[in-house]
This record gives structure tokens, sequence and C-alpha cells, in this order.
């Protein structure tokens, strides 16, 4: 899954939990897609208990920061974004404020009091005793919560989305295969996943609201298995299709261990599952990845890649990287070089290696120097760099697509920016008939790495299928 620069309702237009003479509540988020849906699920429960909802945190009388500690990187923003905080709780004495998430769960007690700030810390699994917390915040009592559940799937919570046309919808939580490097088995605790009837209904439901897309989510979503009747994740991404059949469906994330050709053929079978896989490969040597416990050798994993190109030629391939884990020589990362040759992902999320305390690879040691490390992540972010803009401009310059429009473009909001169904951001010139949420089709005129320009084209024998949506 990829880090997202932080997101804070600010950037929204509409706050549909808006509440004049209640208690304010803004929260900002870091970290990864499965965090913004947990911050929605929070303020569904807190509107649902009396608070309104802040856009900025100066309206607030709670700031919460839900946090990622998956690198040293994403920790380090938090505790500036703290600094930055400051000031506001000088101005408001009795304004409480609180960590969630990721680094709640990792950092523990040793959170409360930093920056003469924090007076709430409140794991993952923790979020339904947040009203009864903020209560003893506002009476003067810090309050920390960060036992993890092998049950809690917040299922019956409805999470309160700010954004109309694209839900996040997190089909299951935590992580069992505790891949040496990474933190999140232990700060999201052990896998278990929702019935696959609620997730349906709630799919349903968003489409009859007007979104027009969902992106089911889990830390490894391949390994979904409906607690009731014991049906796959291809199962429930088959039930979502047929449920709502117009609506596009994406997943995040997969691994490469448990993509099964069921799912393959599945995602075949149905149009709106959208032709994206996002399959994080982390390394090219098969030392590497045993070392990492990734359970799965490069050859493994390019017959799977394979498989998905044989049975669907246009899907898109995004993964994860991570350069300077511990032990790898030069040769291991030459073998990642290749291995980005081979394959030739659309795109990839690349990372420097971080230890993490708690982690078998902690013990390990982090001895790969500094510079090397900097030196082939800028050598992997170079060479993806070079072959997302020669995909980009080999195969879709000409090409047509069919685009979910976002709105206004950030660089220039006289252009509006969509995204294709192989999750590729495209730019074209408004036009009157077009608004956010509508399907389109783009003809590709230019390409960069990672931005496509096109032109709107009127396509006659899909207009019924569009104006259905
Ligand atoms: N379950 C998700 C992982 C979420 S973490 C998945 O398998 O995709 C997202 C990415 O962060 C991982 O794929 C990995 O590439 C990277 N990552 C995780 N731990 C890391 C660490 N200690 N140092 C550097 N990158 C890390
Ligand atoms: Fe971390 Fe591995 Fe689980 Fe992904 S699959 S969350 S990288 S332990
Ligand atoms: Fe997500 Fe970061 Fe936690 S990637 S699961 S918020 S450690």
């Amino acid at each position: 899954m990829v880090e997202l620069p932080v997101l804070s309702l600010t950037e929204t237009q509409t706050i549909p939990g808006e509440r004049r003479g209640a208690r304010q509540v803004y929260i900002e988020t870091y970290g990864c897609q499965m965090n913004v849906n947990d911050s929605e699920i929070v303020l569904g429960l807190l509107h649902a208990n009396g608070y309104g909802i802040a856009k900025h945190p100066e309206e607030a009388d709670v700031i919460l920061i839900n946090t990622c500690a998956v690198r040293e990187h994403a920790e380090q923003r938090v505790f500036e974004r703290l600094n930055h905080l400051k000031p506001y709780k000088r101005h408001k004495p009795e304004l409480v404020v609180g960590i969630l998430g990721c680094m709640a769960e990792r950092l523990r007690s040793r959170l409360l009091g930093q920056k003469r700030l924090v007076e709430l810390v409140v794991g993952p699994d923790e979020y339904r005793k947040l009203p009864q917390l903020l209560e003893q915040a506002f009476a003067g009592e810090q309050g920390i919560a960060v036992r993890l559940s092998r049950v809690e799937t917040y299922d019956d919570i409805e999470p309160l989305r700010t954004e109309g046309i694209s839900a996040w919808v997190s089909i299951m939580r935590g992580c069992d295969k505790f891949c040496t490097f990474c933190i999140v088995p232990f700060t999201r605790g052990r896998e278990r996943s929702r019935p696959l009837q609620s997730i349906v209904t709630e799919v349903q439901r968003l489409w009859q609201h007007g979104f027009k897309e969902v992106t089911l989510l889990g830390q490894n979503v391949n390994s979904y298995l409906d607690p009731i009747t014991g049906a796959d994740f291809a199962d429930l991404l088959a039930a979502c299709a047929e449920a709502v059949p117009q609506m596009r469906i994406r997943y995040l994330t997969s691994h490469p261990r448990d993509m099964s050709d069921k799912l393959i053929d599945t995602m075949a079978a149905y149009p709106h599952l959208c032709k994206y896989i996002h399959l994080p490969v982390q390394s090219g040597s098969d030392r590497i990845l045993a070392l990492m416990n990734r359970g799965y050798t490069v050859e493994q994993y390019l017959e799977r890649v394979e498989r998905i190109r044989a049975v669907m030629p246009d899907c898109a391939l995004s993964t994860d990287i991570i350069a300077g884990f511990c032990t790898e020589t030069e040769e291991d990362h030459q073998a990642t070089l290749e291995l980005l040759r081979t394959v030739r992902y659309d795109g990839a999320y690349m990372f420097k290696y971080s230890p993490r305390e708690g982690t078998k690879a902690w013990k390990w040691g982090d001895d790969v120097p500094e510079e090397v490390k900097i030196r082939r992540l800028n050598e992997i972010i170079a060479l993806q760099q070079q072959i997302s803009y020669e995909i980009n401009r080999e195969r879709e310059i000409g090409r047509l697509h069919e685009v979910l429009v976002e709105g206004p473009s950030k660089r220039n909001p006289e252009q509006w920016q969509g995204r294709t169904d192989t999750n590729k951001v495209v730019i074209f010139p408004q036009t009157p008939e077009i608004g956010v949420g509508s399907l389109i089709h783009v003809r590709i005129q230019q390409a960069t790495s990672a931005t496509l320009f096109g032109e709107v084209v009127a396509v006659p024998e899909l207009a019924t299928s569009l104006q259905v949506a």
C-alpha cells in the first residue's frame, strides 16, 4: 500500500458532519489508504456521538492525528506537525490533542505528554473508546487505549466520507505475513475479515449515494476470508461486481504469494473490475526475498505476472521496492534493476530501507551505508521513471481510455483531471457537459512518466451505458 501525502479535511469542499454548537473535532491523516478509511470511521463514530466536524484546526476542540509507523520518516513528520500545533494549544488551553493509528500502537505511553501537547493515545483497534476517552480528557485526564483485537472490524460503523465520487472500503484488518522488515503486523494486529454480505451492502449503498468508484482495502486482500461463508477474495469481487455492475471496483494490496488464478480470471470476467494490480515485489534477489520472508522467488513472482498478462494483456501493474535492506549487496541491487527491466511496471513506489524496532530484521542491523542506500534508491527511481515514460509514450499515445472525472487539475484548474481504469492520471480540457463523477472517453495525445494528456471524444456506441452511470 502507498504512503499518501498528508490529507486533511481542509482539502474538501463540503463537510457532511458540520454541526453547530457541538464540540468540534479536526482530524489529520498520515500513512496508507487504510488510515484514510479509519479516519472516516473515527469521524463517523464521533459524529454519531454528537461531535461536529471542523474544517480547520483553529476551529477545533479536539485535534486528532492519525499516524503511520511504516518508516522512520513517517514518524518524524508527525513530530514536526506536533510542533506546529503547539500555538493552537497555547491559544486554547482546553484543546485536546490525540494521536491515533500505527504510531500510537507502536510508541504507546511514550507519546503521552509529547511536546506538552498529547493527552490521548489510541491504537487502531480501540477507536470505539474514543467518545469516553475524550470525555475524560476534557475533565483533565490523560487517556491511552492500545490493545489489539482479533475480531474488531468496525463493521457496524458508518464511515463519514467527505468526498463523493470515490470511496475507500476496508474489507479486512491486520496482517499475518510478518515480512521481516515490516511493522504493520505489530501495529495492526492479526488478520481478520469483514463478512462478505456487509461489504456488498456498503458498496451498494455507496452506489445509491452517487459514488462511482470503490477501492476495497486490506494489507493483503488476497487472503480475505468471509468469516460466515468461507468465501474468498475472488468471490467477494464477483459479488460486488454483480451487485453494482456499473461501479468501478479497485483493490489494494495484493500479496504475490496469494494472487490466485481464480482471482485473475474473476478480474478478467467483469468489465468494471479495474484492470490495475499493485503487486509489491520488494526486491529482485531471491536471497533478499527469503530474508524478507516474502514467501516467493523471483521466478514464482514472474510466473504470476505472466499469468496476469496472458489473461489481461492491458492490465497495468505497479509495485513497491525497498532499497538497501540489510546485507543487500551490489549484486542483489543489480537483480532488482534487472527485475524492473523484465517486468516493466507502469509505476512503482520506491523506498529506502528503514529499520523498525520490534521487527525481525531490526536485530540484523542496518549495514548498508546511507550513501549506498541513497545511490541505489536513486538508480531504481531513475530506471523506473524511464520505463514508465517509455510505456506511456509507446503504449498510451493514441489510445482511447474511459476516464472517471475527479475535478480540476491541481496544477492548472482550467484543465481537469481523471483516472483511467488502469489507474493513470489523465489531464484534459474541461467542457460544460463534464462534471465531477462523469465517465468520459479521452484520446491520449501526450504523456510524461506520471501523467497522460488528451482530448475528450464522444463514443456513441457506449453512450447508453455511460448515461446509466
Ligand atoms: N501490505 C502492504 C504493505 C504496506 S507498507 C503491502 O504488502 O503492500 C507499504 C510498503 O512500504 C511495503 O510494500 C514496503 O515496500 C514498504 N515498507 C514497509 N516497511 C518498510 C521499511 N521498514 N522500510 C522501508 N520500506 C518499508
Ligand atoms: Fe507488511 Fe508484509 Fe503484511 Fe505487507 S504483507 S503489511 S509488507 S508484513
Ligand atoms: Fe498504514 Fe502506515 Fe499503519 S502504512 S497500516 S498507516 S504503519
